[in-house]
């Protein structure tokens, strides 16, 4: 089915040299990557920036997330690349955003906590599914700050 819903959750390391300010700089350069290229790709997804950590949502036709997927792969601006789930999906959890930018007024929390140290097959899954339930609340907030 071409067509069919695909969903990938990861996270990552930052590696974007430099204080706060060059780190604010490159993300808007990668959330304007965002609303370039992911509209004609019909991807949507959330992106989290969190002490150190990067951790991304995308959603959409499997080809276009891949595509898309092994692009964001080769940028230099993150590495330690842990995938917690790439498959099929019954619906959008980001219908509303090409890339929606989350945690910004939650800088001081800890959001993901474990999430760098974990390691193991097996876990994988439910930490998958874990991540996913962070980035929806924290775009649940957003969205009741923003009505
Ligand atoms: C954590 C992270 C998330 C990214 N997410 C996206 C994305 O959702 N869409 C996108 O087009 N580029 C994203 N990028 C940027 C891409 O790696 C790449 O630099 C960009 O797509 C190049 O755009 P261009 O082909 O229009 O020049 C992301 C980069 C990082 C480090």
């Amino acid at each position: 089915m071409p067509s069919e819903l695909y969903r990938c959750v990861y996270y990552s390391k930052n590696l974007i040299a430099g204080g706060s300010l060059r780190i604010a700089e490159e993300i808007e350069s990668i959330l304007a990557a965002a609303r370039r290229n992911n509209p004609p790709l019909s991807v949507t997804g959330a992106l989290v920036f969190n002490r150190g950590l990067f951790a991304q949502v995308l959603e959409g036709p499997c080809p276009s997330v891949e595509s898309l997927f092994e692009k964001i792969l080769r940028d230099e601006r993150h590495g330690d690349i842990q995938v917690l789930g790439f498959g099929a999906a019954r619906e959008r959890l980001f219908s509303n955003w090409s890339m929606a930018f989350l945690g910004r007024s939650r800088e001081d929390q800890d959001l993901f906590g474990h999430f760098g140290r974990q390691t193991g097959f097996n876990t994988e899954r439910i930490e998958g599914d874990r991540l996913l339930e962070i980035v929806r609340h924290l775009a649940f907030e957003e969205e009741a700050r923003a009505a």
